[in-house]
């Protein structure tokens, strides 16, 4: 999949579906060429013309006034010798300059993929799946070697990058910014998606043309954040979601991370993407490398959907691990919003009850059963059991629920530590805090330094006394905070810009630790919802909280935005009371569990106040929605309409052999004399009969003709949900 022509010095990267090419220029210079459909044979001829452009200063050594860095699409641009665009790295050397000026050195080509020390990465299943090109470029006044890693796999429209430091140099050395990836895109006009929000409002699809000038999409909260989503895409202004080319670019990473699209004057577009460069400094020392975490950049020339639906297939079967890889995940109910914090025995006990009459798999007792936690207000950090809230104790109340055939799961938030806490009582000093400085609090809680390992072992020791005593099927693993007053009080001033990615490295420890330490367990993470849904943490947890916003309508722009770059089977999903505790809003069952079925399914709401009626509709959902997991967690995804354009949302899932698909159909206002609307649907074979209802249709009259939409759809946030199959 990766070849050298020594005489063009041009690398290809290319499978059945992408070409990635790169050339090395004169005075080494390394340059991107092209990202995008395959190009079977590559002349090598294809050079971006030289042009002596005014104010664009040559590159030193230039044999005339036509090679200048300024307007060259460069692989890893720095700055210092005439390219004043973003800069990929800025590491400033020990005399107080900031040039590095790498040329390109040596490169290898393996087999397989890397893994990267201490980071989430994809990885392959075999090694045959993948092939990775290393490149290594120099700069000999400062001796650092910078290192390119590019993987391709077979069959996937990706390429997947990261970038290394290796200080072979005498002298400390502070990188400032290393970036895991940057692409030149020469004479484009682009539109970008992105993903931003805030909490119970994630990961709105934003669209905007891309214009001359910087745009920077970053977040300095410590974590993903509900704000802004490490995955963006250029795309073409027609693209849709079933056509035109499309780039997507999603960081692995769980921390502050940045996103900068530049736009210069001759239409050239740079995007660059890793750690934040705020605030970031990092000592590297001699002999020592660092790592960045790696990008995973996908092309689809179809559109959106192509796109999504490969982050799906990488996400799913190489980078999701453990016992759940690829495995139905469990129906569940949680008691969050049927309890919150005031709860005993008797109460949890007639939720199991209702829940085992229903169907549901497992339950899961969220925040409340642990140090004197009676609100949000203490006990972060007193990770053992409230004496006597459960008369019965959590070990038997586990035993009970495993009596009845299902399975249970707990709630934890460890990177957190309440003020009123025991653990923050004698150790006041394991906050993240800078010394002299007064603290912020939210939701009455500080954030634990994890970049130490002494905090991580206190939490990782209190979780496993837990995990060894009660018998538990599941975690939530909770996030309720951003971070503030970001300072390691064991690190050296000169080293605290790197408190913040440390964190990250000591945080993705502890969740391999304790991964594998408990294989049997699933795992779900979250942060007030859907603040840290990133690839990083589904390296280890194969599932996230989506949001905290339970509403079915605010559900469909939260998980249609979601779906662009995460796979369903990552997106937790539940049915909870009316009116929503988050919007106040009224809607049915029926479209609460059309939404929540569109995903990781599940209930939240106290199930002994149904009436019968809904507890009879409940028990059919949930018998539904088992029968047909595997097609909703793991089936090909269409987006068909979308909820950011209009009143109606529609989606689907299609089965792998396309014998089996279920259609989602959302209506948010009503509307009288509504025009008729006609479906269609993809995905399907062409020439297939499918089962619709009562009436065989071919599978290209569905997809090219389609199907009437319920024209007495009535009331407002009404839905329709369509089951076909092959016949
Ligand atoms: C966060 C989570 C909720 C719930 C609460 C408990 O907000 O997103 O689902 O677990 O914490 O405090």
């Amino acid at each position: 999949m990766i070849t050298y022509n020594e005489q063009t010095q041009t690398f290809h990267l290319k499978n059945n579906k992408i070409s990635y090419i790169l050339g090395i220029e004169e005075n080494n210079y390394l340059t991107h060429l092209y990202f995008g459909k395959k190009i079977n044979h590559y002349s090598g001829n294809y050079r971006y013309p030289r042009t002596d452009r005014s104010f664009s200063p040559n590159a030193p050594n230039a044999v005339d006034r036509l090679l200048s860095l300024d307007t060259l699409p460069l692989e890893f641009p720095g700055y210092g010798y005439g390219d004043f665009r973003e800069p990929a790295h800025n590491i400033k050397l020990a005399n107080g300059s900031r040039i590095n000026d790498f040329r390109y050195e040596s490169y290898e080509i393996q087999q397989g993929k890397p893994q990267l020390s201490g980071l989430p990465a994809l990885y392959t299943n075999e090694e045959s799946e993948a092939e990775t090109l290393i490149i290594q470029l120099k700069d000999d006044v400062s001796g650092l070697k910078l290192r390119l890693l590019y993987s391709i796999y077979q069959n996937q429209s990706a390429i997947i990058r990261s970038s290394q430091i290796v200080n072979e140099s005498q002298d400390v050395v502070e990188i400032n910014r290393l970036a895991s990836q940057s692409t030149d895109f020469p004479n484009r006009e682009f539109e970008l998606i992105h993903l931003n929000g805030t909490w119970a409002r994630e990961r709105q699809l934003t669209r905007e043309k891309v214009h001359t000038g910087i745009k920077v999409l970053d977040s300095k909260r410590g974590s993903s954040s509900h704000q802004q989503n490490p995955f963006v895409a250029l795309v073409e202004s027609t693209t849709t979601e079933f056509q035109g080319e499309a780039y997507g670019f999603n960081l692995v990473y769980s921390g502050n991370h940045e996103t900068v699209i530049q736009k210069d004057p001759f239409n050239q577009t740079r995007i660059i993407s890793g750690i934040n460069s705020f605030n970031f400094g990092w000592q590297l020392q001699p002999n020592e490398s660092f790592q960045t975490p790696e990008v995973v950049m996908v092309y689809s020339q179809s559109g959106l959907n192509d796109l999504s639906q490969t982050y799906h297939h990488l996400f799913n079967h190489h980078l999701v691990r453990g016992k759940y890889r690829l495995q139905e995940r469990p129906t569940l109910i949680n008691n969050w919003e049927a309890t919150y914090f005031d709860f005993n025995e008797e109460k949890i006990m007639s939720i199991v009850n209702e829940a085992s009459e229903l169907g549901i798999e497992m339950f899961v007792l969220d925040d409340g059963w642990f140090g004197n936690r009676e609100d949000d207000f203490t006990s972060l950090g007193d990770w053992f059991e409230t004496e006597g809230k459960l008369a019965c104790g959590l070990v038997e109340l586990a035993n009970q629920i495993h009596d009845k055939g299902m399975k249970f799961g707990i709630w934890f938030e460890p990177e957190m530590v309440s003020e009123n806490s025991e653990l923050f009582r004698a150790h006041p000093d394991w906050a993240l805090a800078v010394p002299n400085r007064e603290k912020s609090l939210s939701r009455s809680q500080y954030v634990l330094d994890f970049s130490r390992a002494d905090v991580r072992e206190n939490i990782y020791q209190q979780m496993t006394a837990i995990f060894d005593r009660i018998p538990i099927d599941y975690v939530k693993w909770d996030m309720n905070r951003n971070m503030t007053e970001v300072y390691s009080i064991l690190l050296d001033p000169t080293m605290q810009g790197e408190v913040a990615h440390r964190y990250m490295l000591g945080l993705y420890e502890f969740l391999e630790k304790l991964t594998n330490a408990y294989p049997n367990i699933l795992f779900e993470s979250c942060s007030g919802g859907g603040g840290r849904f990133d690839a990083g943490f589904l390296y280890y947890m194969p599932q996230t909280w989506t949001s905290d916003n339970t509403d079915a309508v605010a559900r469909l722009k939260i998980q249609y935005g979601t779906s662009l770059t995460y796979p369903i089977s990552s997106m937790g999903a539940h049915v909870s009371a009316v009116p929503n505790h988050q919007t106040g809003r009224n809607t049915s069952l029926e479209i609460r569990s059309n939404a929540a079925m569109s995903g990781v399914f599940g209930y939240e709401l106290d199930l002994t106040q149904l009436t019968s009626n809904e507890k009879t509709e409940i028990k059919e959902q949930v018998a539904f929605y088992k029968k047909h997991r595997q097609l909703l967690q793991f089936g090909t995804f269409y987006r068909l309409e979308s909820p950011f354009e209009g009143n109606d949302t529609a989606w689907m899932f299609v089965s792998e052999d396309q014998s089996e698909a279920m259609v989602f159909y959302f209506r948010v206002l009503a509307e009288a004399s509504h025009p008729l609307v006609t479906l269609k649907l993809a995905g399907l074979l062409e020439d297939a009969t499918y089962q619709l209802n009562d009436i065989a249709v071919s599978g290209d009259e569905l997809m090219n003709l389609g199907f009437y939409i319920d024209s007495e759809l009535h009331g407002d946030y009404a839905t329709q949900r369509f089951y076909l199959r092959k016949i």
